[in-house]
């Protein structure tokens, strides 16, 4: 199969080493020269540390780099059976690079966009044959992140849907089914990872080394929210919440945090600034947690279950089957399990009263109850996952 990519940038040059592997033959296409260039040499250099321990040989490395060709003009992709678009995020950019590349494709070609934020129908919108567009949204770092959500717009035919599907599983990548909808499946249900996080620590209940280390020690996540928001760029995350809100006609469950907006603006973005909630490199001063269980297991419980309201009520709203929202979260975020597994487990009754009791404290429509597992409560009914 012939693959074109759009874009060499930290996606492209990802989603292109797993066509690759996937013995597609692949042209990656940028602008940018330079950044052509530095994809090819991290492709090597990433390649020859897999060597290194002992993942793949020589030979392997020599198939995935044969696999490729560096183009410098959109036309070189006319002959792709799949393109996959990963270029800077902005609408207007997108739609031209679509509209010029349908010009030169058959129109039985699929056109991909990795976008995060932006609707699959506003991109397919731009084009004379939308129905051939789709969301394949890969997670970062491509090649070691299983999970993809596959995202058809409502222009996308049911042909192309079921071909990327399959596409996908031939990558063997986990391929999940969303709704083009604001943040797909994991950018919507991980919001209150953050924002809860947060908004603990702004009522002065806690210190982000304890919430941190609440949700590690107790929960079994592998990063804190404090630890993975500077990890991610407070920047970035602040970004991704402000649009998630906004797309969700100011929806008060997705209420960005002040906290982190003034972090931002102060250049605190994290570890690529050497400073976000916590503070890196020689003179960093560490905080320590408190470790009292009794508070970490009510931090843990209740962004838990704010968690967990928000998976219900992407069901609820046929986001994603139950299936795979529990996929999405533990393949794309690594949560150590599916949250509607998790919620079995805690049952679906503590899950209620948890968040009636939080909605009764504060009377805010952030904490409201989703009609799902109300309705699950009242018939003594568990998740299908
Ligand atoms: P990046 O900034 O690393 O790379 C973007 C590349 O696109 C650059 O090399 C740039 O030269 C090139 N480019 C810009 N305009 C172009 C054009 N008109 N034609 C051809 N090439 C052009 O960006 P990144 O992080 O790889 O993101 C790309 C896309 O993937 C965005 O839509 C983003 O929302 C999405 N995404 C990003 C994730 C991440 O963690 N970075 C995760 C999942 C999706």
């Amino acid at each position: 199969m012939n693959v074109g990519i759009i874009g060499s940038g930290t996606m492209g040059s990802g989603i292109a080493q797993v066509a690759a592997t996937a013995n597609c033959s692949v042209k990656v296409y940028d602008t940018n020269q330079e950044a052509l260039k530095k994809s090819e040499v991290s492709l090597d250099k990433v390649l020859s540390r897999l060597i290194e321990k002992g993942r793949i040989d020589e030979a392997e490395k020599n198939r995935i780099q044969n696999n490729i060709l560096y183009v410098d003009s959109l036309k070189e992709l006319a002959d792709a059976d799949l393109t996959i678009e990963a270029i800077i995020e902005n609408l207007e950019v997108k739609q031209k690079v679509f509209r010029e590349l349908e010009s030169y494709q058959s129109k039985d070609a699929i056109i991909a966009s990795n976008t995060s934020s932006l609707s699959i129908a506003s991109i397919a919108g731009a084009l004379e044959n939308p129905e051939r567009v789709i969301g394949i949204h890969f997670f970062n770092p491509a090649p070691l992140m299983p999970l993809v959500e596959i995202i058809p717009a409502v222009q996308t035919s049911e042909e192309v849907k079921n071909k990327v599907v399959k596409i996908i599983d031939d990558w063997k990548k986990v391929g999940v089914l969303a709704k083009d909808t604001p943040g797909f499946i994991v950018n919507r249900v991980a919001r209150p990872f953050y924002g809860e996080a947060l908004r603990i620590y702004e009522e002065g209940l806690a210190d982000f080394a304890t919430i941190d280390w609440a949700m590690k020690s107790l929960g079994g996540f592998r990063m804190g929210p404090f630890e993975l928001m500077d990890f991610i760029g407070n920047d970035v995350n602040y970004t991704v919440t402000e649009t998630v809100f906004r797309e969700f006609y100011y929806d008060p469950r997705y209420k960005p945090s002040f906290t982190q907006k003034r972090l931002s603006e102060a250049g605190y973005l994290g570890r690529k600034s050497g400073r976000g909630f916590y503070q890196y490199g020689d003179h960093a001063k560490t905080l320590n947690p408190s470790k009292d269980k009794d508070l970490g297991n009510k931090i843990l419980d209740r962004i838990l279950v704010m968690l967990i309201n928000e998976a219900a009520d992407a069901l609820f709203l046929n986001i994603a089957s139950a299936k795979d929202i529990d996929l999405a979260m533990s393949k794309g975020v690594n949560y150590p399990k599916g949250l509607l597994t998790w919620a079995n487990e805690k049952g679906i009754d503590w899950c209620v009263e948890k968040l009636d009791k939080l909605y009764e404290e504060y009377h805010e429509d952030r904490y409201r109850c989703s009609p799902l597992l109300r309705k699950m409560k009242k018939n003594n009914q568990k998740f299908l996952v």
